[in-house]
């Protein structure tokens, strides 16, 4: 097994969405990963793979090659890999190298998301998924979305764990004042963090409107009550349970019936410096057989999540601009600081684990337990 480097912002030893179900077919698609160029393909009986996307020989990206059944040929010089990354056929040699491979990382395909572990093999276990259940769940309807961002992802996780920016960057879907003048809580535990913000009495912002609408068959919304509980697992997902109901109607006291309940499944992929990739779902509870609906809303939710890619990139361009300058904290910032630490510790954890850690427990569980 080759060493785990551990170079970068982000643990390794980590499971990471590296494309969605239909992204990955029987095609080469190359993704970086945590620094880490891949080659993603599936075999013929549909299970994904996912190698280091660099020949042994000469280095040429493999996703350049072809796939020849389940193996992936090099398109320069013909060497042949199998899924697990060995070496199979060198043509013109009576013997393969006994060296001859590339890494193979392990997969799991959960969520209709397919997920890499991009650090020690050993530990990859597949209890450690973050849960995004709700991609897959009967009871639910959604499509994930993937967005390309020019920034690190820790920016897009600050996003998501302060949703004050509605107010100021989703003015015509999800922003109003009532978000940054309500109060919250956070909490948090090992490594997850959670962020629950209720507005009693308000007006809804129009993406929820039309939900509740359309879910309850109202022909004008009236005063609402509106929620956005932000579910946190280090790395890099949150969860984000969101809704109204009209006043008074008890959803703060636990009965949503007469309201719409939506879930806002986030998974952010390190990429390399400055880059990352942004899956997202919005999943709703109502009209599940609506296939139209699910269109408009996917479509509906990437334009307003690609107004978040136009502000973190500006700002990572900014910080870049300034690589001296410190962020200053407000009183908003107090779950993604959180986030943070909870991050900043597993990759803690991993550094010590790579260098023969004090208990040899392994680095995730550490990491929880210091946070
Ligand atoms: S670079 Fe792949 S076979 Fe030579
Ligand atoms: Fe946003």
């Amino acid at each position: 097994m080759q060493p785990v480097q551990i170079t970068g912002t982000y643990p390794l030893n980590a499971w990471y969405a590296v494309g969605t179900d239909v992204e990955i077919g029987r095609h080469l698609l190359a993704r970086t990963v945590c620094d880490i160029p891949m080659v993603l393909y599936r075999r013929f009986d549909r299970v994904p793979v996912a190698l280091e996307d660099a020949c042994w020989h000469r280095l040429l990206p493999l996703s350049a090659g072809k796939l020849r059944g389940d193996e992936l040929e090099c398109g320069y010089h013909g060497l042949v890999y199998n899924p697990q990354g060995q070496c199979t056929h060198a043509p013109g040699q009576d013997k393969v190298p006994s060296k001859a491979c590339v890494r193979a990382f392990p997969v799991v395909e959960r969520y209709r998301l397919v997920w890499v572990w991009p650090g020690d093999p050993e530990k990859a276990d597949p209890a450690l998924l973050p849960d995004l259940h709700w991609a897959d769940d009967e009871e639910w309807a959604g499509e994930h979305s993937l967005i390309e961002m020019a920034c690190d992802y820790r920016l897009v996780l600050d996003n998501l764990m302060d949703l004050s920016h509605e107010t100021f960057v989703h003015t015509t879907s999800l922003g109003q004042q009532a978000v940054v003048e309500s109060p919250f809580t956070v909490t948090h535990e090992g490594a997850r963090v959670k962020l629950e913000r209720w507005m009693i009495d308000v007006d809804g912002p129009p993406w929820l409107d039309m939900q509740l609408k359309l879910a309850r068959g109202l022909a004008k919304t009236p005063k609402i009550d509106r929620w956005q509980i932000i579910h946190f697992e280090a790395p890099s997902t949150i969860v984000i349970d969101v809704g109204v109901a009209p006043t008074g109607s008890g959803a703060r006291q636990g009965d949503r019936s007469k309201g719409v309940t939506g879930s806002v499944l986030n998974t952010v992929t390190p990429e390399s410096h400055g880059r990352c990739h942004y899956f997202f779902q919005y999943s709703r509870s109502f009209a599940l057989d609506d296939r139209g609906l699910t269109a408009d809303m996917k479509e509906a939710i990437f334009r307003i999540f690609m107004e978040d890619k136009d502000v973190l990139e500006q700002q990572q361009r900014s910080m870049e601009r300034m690589p001296n300058r410190r962020l200053v904290d407000l009183a908003t910032d107090a779950g993604s600081l959180w986030a943070r630490r909870a991050i900043t510790a597993m990759v803690a954890a991993e550094r010590e684990g790579a260098t023969g850690g004090p208990d040899g427990a392994p680095a995730i569980q550490r990491a929880a337990a210091n946070v």
